[in-house]
């Protein structure tokens, strides 16, 4: 069996998965200057006009420990439009609200279509495959939005992180909503086909105001590995007045993050990196060590999944050289 510093993270008397920060934050620092030679950056999302203009060639990553103390490299503190990652916060606080009715909705399996496929809504009848390809974000909002008049609409999304990381003051990048209402044809589709379905409650231009807006939300690497925090927090724990309800729950969304996470890509993620992880078509992507870290990384060049092409390469090395794939550690350092 390995010990303990073999693997540069260790559990500690009190059951808490201890990290060896030194060992981390030149892992981190190194990636940051290897992604930064990189020759092949990826394509910026350019169906949604406003992120098209952002230059590719940028990189950030932020790490968050279970003790609080982050560690980041590269372009960290940059905020960048969070898109899709958007979608683990609704879901978290449509499952805190309503607990398992979500899934008679929403189900939870991967799409094995593009996130915004329309013949896969169509296929299943109006019930999106999971809550992170855009029908099923769609849906989930729908549900935020119970109880809420249409002069209410509500940013619920941007406040609920705002209490995550301690600061209200977070923005919207009213460039990207402005954007992305007036390129958002597919979205509308969908949104008006799981109403054709009955799946879907409230007026397609609400659901859409309050979707775009949540896509929008604009954080750095610092602030994302922040406001992902509650999600690593898998065991019941009363110094961090975690209950069981809140671990469990994480558990759950962190399953969902790995099977589904990265749409098409989620398999080839799983294998490489081994971490539940959500992407969005701004480049960054939310990844969590279970009971150990949250990680942030940002670079705007996606692959042909929509993910950021640079932010899973960073992902893997950075998983592989600290041992932290949930699949189990391997490495004799
Ligand atoms: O609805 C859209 O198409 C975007 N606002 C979000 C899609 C997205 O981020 C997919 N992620 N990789």
């Amino acid at each position: 069996m390995l010990g303990p510093k073999e693997t540069g993270n260790f559990m500690a008397a009190n059951g808490k998965t201890d990290i060896d920060h030194e060992r981390l934050k030149k892992v981190v620092e190194g990636i940051a200057v290897e992604i930064r030679k990189a020759t092949e950056w990826g394509k910026a999302a350019d169906y949604i006009p406003e992120l098209a203009k952002i230059d590719t060639k940028q990189f950030g990553i932020a790490v968050l420990t279970r003790d609080g103390q982050t560690i980041a490299g590269g372009d960290a503190d940059t905020q960048f439009s969070i898109q899709s990652i958007s979608k683990v916060f609704a879901l978290a606080i449509a499952l805190k609200a309503k607990g398992e009715k979500v899934w008679k909705r929403v189900g939870k399996e991967p799409s094995g279509d593009p996130y915004n496929s329309i013949i896969d809504l169509e296929r299943h009848k109006g019930f999106p495959r999971n809550p992170f390809i855009n029908p099923g974000a769609l849906v989930v909002v729908d549900m935020l939005l119970e109880d809420r008049e249409r002069d209410d609409l509500p940013d619920t999304v941007r406040d609920f992180i705002g209490d995550m990381i301690g600061d209200h003051a977070i923005g919207i990048d009213e460039d990207v909503v402005k954007s992305e209402h007036i390129s958002g044809f597919t979205n509308k589709a969908l949104a008006n086909l799981a109403k054709s379905f009955g799946n879907l409650n409230h007026e397609v231009d609400d659901v859409m105001h309050v979707y775009v807006r949540q896509c929008a939300v604009a954080l750095s690497c610092r602030q994302l590995a922040a406001a992902g925090r509650f999600l690593m927090l898998d065991r019941e724990d009363i110094d961090d007045k975690v209950s069981k309800a809140d671990a469990e729950r994480a558990r759950r969304i962190n399953a969902v993050m790995l099977t589904c996470g990265q749409y098409d890509g989620s398999g080839d993620f799983a294998y490489r990196v081994g971490l539940p992880a959500k992407s969005g078509v701004g480049g960054g992507i939310l990844a969590v060590v279970p009971n150990t870290a949250t990680v942030a990384v940002w670079s705007p060049g996606l692959d042909d999944n929509g993910n950021s092409l640079l932010g899973t390469l960073a992902l893997e090395r950075l998983s592989q050289r600290m041992d932290w794939s949930i699949f189990g550690a391997v490495r004799r350092v």
